[in-house]
């Protein structure tokens, strides 16, 4: 699948529920409305959709939510999508807190690597951020994860009130533990508080001072740009949505848990798969719906115009990280 601009799709994510078991400050939007369970698609339905997209070229598919570990039956559809030939590989984006009970059965289902979600080491911080006392939760599963013979990948979103302290600390422990970690600047939506490009500037360049950071030229297909850090042999990945817009190659589409067809984060149409499902619509229809969307694709995020009007855009919960 090609859109208008010559940008091949190969990359879906599906956010399998709304809701989640911690209330980030920069994501959670208090008194948020949560989908109605009719309105969320069923497993059948988003299995469906990702078969659909399979047919039509998408080659890897990404579970994601709100916390997609929350939703009953999720490594059911994992396995089953495992199994769709066409894909080479279905991951998982999670917050770690149900990892220690669920990794052995993920990797059994066919998930070789996650994602997990830790902004900081530091106990109390995970505390006010993430409003739960969770951090050893999510290391015991972290090493579930590993245990279970998965490979994890630490994300760590840079926050106006990350420290630069806190962001050695993870290197260095990530480095230390063997784990990948990538840097996510944060964008300005829902409750996010906004950072400027000129600040995540000066805060890499705090870390190329800071670290021998040697560019590796590896390229995941993601956005994400990859450094070894010569100090502890760690590979660490910067996305930057702010400082170093990335659109341009963007690869990706995203499927809410209620059944929207989203063609960027920030901007654009959606388009309703679900009631194309509901009213009895053939895959041949849900297929061309797709394909017309993807013409429509906007060639890039606004998140620089958001950034003075903080709250305007959804939270990640509601569209799927
Ligand atoms: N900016 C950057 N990253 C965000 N995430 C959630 N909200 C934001 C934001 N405003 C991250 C989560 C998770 C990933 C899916 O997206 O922490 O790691």
């Amino acid at each position: 699948m090609q859109d208008s601009l010559g940008r091949q799709i190969t990359y879906l994510r599906v956010s399998v529920t709304d809701r989640c078991d911690l209330k980030c400050s920069y994501c959670n939007v208090p008194g948020r409305h949560l989908l109605d369970r009719r309105e969320i698609l069923a497993l059948e339905e988003i299995e469906r959709i990702c078969s659909v997209f399979a047919d039509l070229g998408i080659e890897k598919i990404r579970i994601t939510g709100g916390e997609p570990l929350v939703r009953r039956g999720v490594v059911d559809l994992i396995r089953h999508l495992t199994a769709l030939p066409q894909l080479q590989e279905v991951t998982l984006t999670t917050n770690g807190t149900m990892l220690d009970r669920l990794a052995p059965d993920l990797a059994k289902a066919g998930i070789k690597r996650i994602n997990v979600s830790l902004d900081s080491l530091d106990s109390s911080r995970i505390q006010s951020i993430t409003g739960r006392n969770v951090l050893d939760n999510v290391l015991g599963g972290i090493s579930a994860a590993r245990d279970a013979g998965i490979k994890v990948k630490i994300n760590m979103v840079v926050l106006a009130d990350t420290t630069d302290g806190e962001i050695d600390a993870m290197i260095r422990w990530c480095g230390m533990s063997g784990l990948d970690l990538t840097l996510i600047e944060v964008m300005p939506m829902g409750p996010a508080k906004p950072v400027s490009p000129a600040t995540h500037k000066t805060r890499r360049g705090y870390l190329e001072q800071r670290w021998s950071l040697n560019p590796l030229c590896e390229n995941t297909g993601g956005p994400a740009k990859y450094v070894r850090v010569a100090e502890t042999g760690g590979k660490l990945g910067f996305i930057t949505p702010m400082s170093a817009c990335f659109c341009e190659g963007c690869n990706r589409v995203r499927l809410t848990s209620n059944g929207l067809l989203k063609l960027c984060l920030d901007r654009g149409e959606s388009i309703d798969l679900r009631s194309i499902l509901r009213t009895g619509g053939s895959d041949e229809e849900v297929a061309q719906a797709i394909m017309t969307a993807i013409q429509g694709k906007p060639p890039g995020h606004d998140f620089l115009a958001a950034l003075n009007q903080a709250g305007s855009v959804r939270s990640m919960s509601a569209i799927g990280g």
